[in-house]
């Protein structure tokens, strides 16, 4: 198949990437490269990979010609980053998606995969599942909920439409992100022999490895369209919803060092649970992977110095100084705009 990837440089998408290409796949890696390409440098030279530097608002269409699937990544992708600009936000992550869903129909690509994610359940009581209703608190998880609805609309018998929920991710890639829960407590033991826990330690989250929310998407584009067309995943496992304080301790005994837990915040109590028997029944899908493991690889690639924590590796960071400080003069003078 010949795969387009939009945020295929991104922590997510540098993985698939390489996973879609040892599975024989074609890959278009589709990204404006805001973090840069160097996550692609290893596969960067093979002939079955085409970089293309561009952006989801406003990219030629001419590039869909002959593509099979997309796999839909770009983002600006937390919630802290969708509220530095949130008209940005709204434009890259509802509209700039449904744009490409959009042309995708009309080239004729057969599938369409959206990367949602299980904050639109926003902080709810129960154990939710794909039926429940969303609770998007945020521009970035509500601008998901608008690209869902408008996006599952346009799937028909020609147009194969997925979303995938992913939980929160975890583990190693070639694009670091230590912003999200797991990496940035191992980060956190590995620099100073801590873990920060927010109060009170009870909030529920739940977890899926990269390479596992990876293997999800591929599943779906190997899956008969009957069973995923139209169709909502939650993308992760009963078995890593975690309550953080448990999940601060998890990390510390997997560590081989000695680490204190060191509470900050005041009492949190927005938590939320998520049920994935869907994609287990639908897909067969069941992860490879732990928290432990994910923890164990990014210590051990620390210690290697494989991986390093700049400030590409905190995206609300790094976005802050792209629309602050470093204005990003090429894209302005070429598009009149820094984001
Ligand atoms: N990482 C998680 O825990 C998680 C959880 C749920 C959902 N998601 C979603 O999965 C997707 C990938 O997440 P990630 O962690 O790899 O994020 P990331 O920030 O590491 O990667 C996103 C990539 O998209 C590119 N991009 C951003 N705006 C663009 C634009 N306008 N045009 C072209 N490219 C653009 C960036 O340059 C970057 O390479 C995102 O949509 C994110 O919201 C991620």
């Amino acid at each position: 198949m010949k795969v387009l990837v939009t945020g295929g440089a991104g922590y997510i998408g540098s993985v698939m990437v390489s996973m879609l290409l040892e599975k024989g796949h074609k890959v278009k890696c589709l990204d404006r490269f805001f973090f840069g390409n160097e996550s692609l440098k290893d596969i960067i030279s093979d002939s079955n990979i085409e970089l293309i530097k561009d952006d989801v608002r406003w990219f030629d269409p001419s590039i869909l010609k002959n593509v099979d699937a997309a796999i839909d990544l770009a983002s600006l992708s937390n919630d802290p980053s969708g509220e530095l600009n949130p008209s940005k936000t709204y434009d890259i992550n509802y509209l700039g998606r449904l744009r490409v869903a959009k042309l995708c129909k009309e080239y004729g690509v057969k599938r369409y995969i959206l990367a949602s994610t299980c904050s639109v359940y926003g902080f709810q009581e129960n154990v939710l599942n794909e039926e429940s209703a969303t609770n998007p608190l945020t521009t970035y998880a509500k601008s998901n909920v608008l690209a869902e609805k408008d996006i599952v609309q346009l799937a028909d018998k020609q147009f194969t439409v997925t979303v995938m929920r992913q939980a929160t991710v975890y583990g190693l890639s070639p694009k670091m992100r230590f912003d999200l829960a797991v990496n940035g407590m191992t980060l956190g033991a590995y620099k100073n022999k801590n873990i920060h826990v927010m109060r009170d330690g009870t909030q529920w989250r739940p977890f899926v490895h990269v390479k596992d929310t990876s293997k999800a998407f591929i599943a779906v584009l190997g899956s008969q369209k009957e069973k995923v067309n139209g169709q909502v995943f939650n993308v992760g496992s009963n078995e890593q919803n975690i309550q953080i304080l448990s999940l601060a301790k998890l990390v510390e005994e997997t560590l081989p060092i000695p680490i204190k837990l060191e509470w900050y915040g005041s009492p949190d109590k927005r938590s939320y649970r998520v049920d994935f028997s869907k994609i287990k029944r639908v897909l067969g899908f069941t992860p490879s992977y732990t928290l432990k493991d994910g923890a164990r690889e990014i210590y051990e690639a620390l210690e290697s110095k494989k991986i390093t924590d700049s400030i590409k590796t905190r995206t609300v960071e790094w976005y802050k100084y792209l629309l602050e400080v470093h204005k990003l003069v090429q894209d302005v003078v070429t598009r009149g705009t820094v984001l």
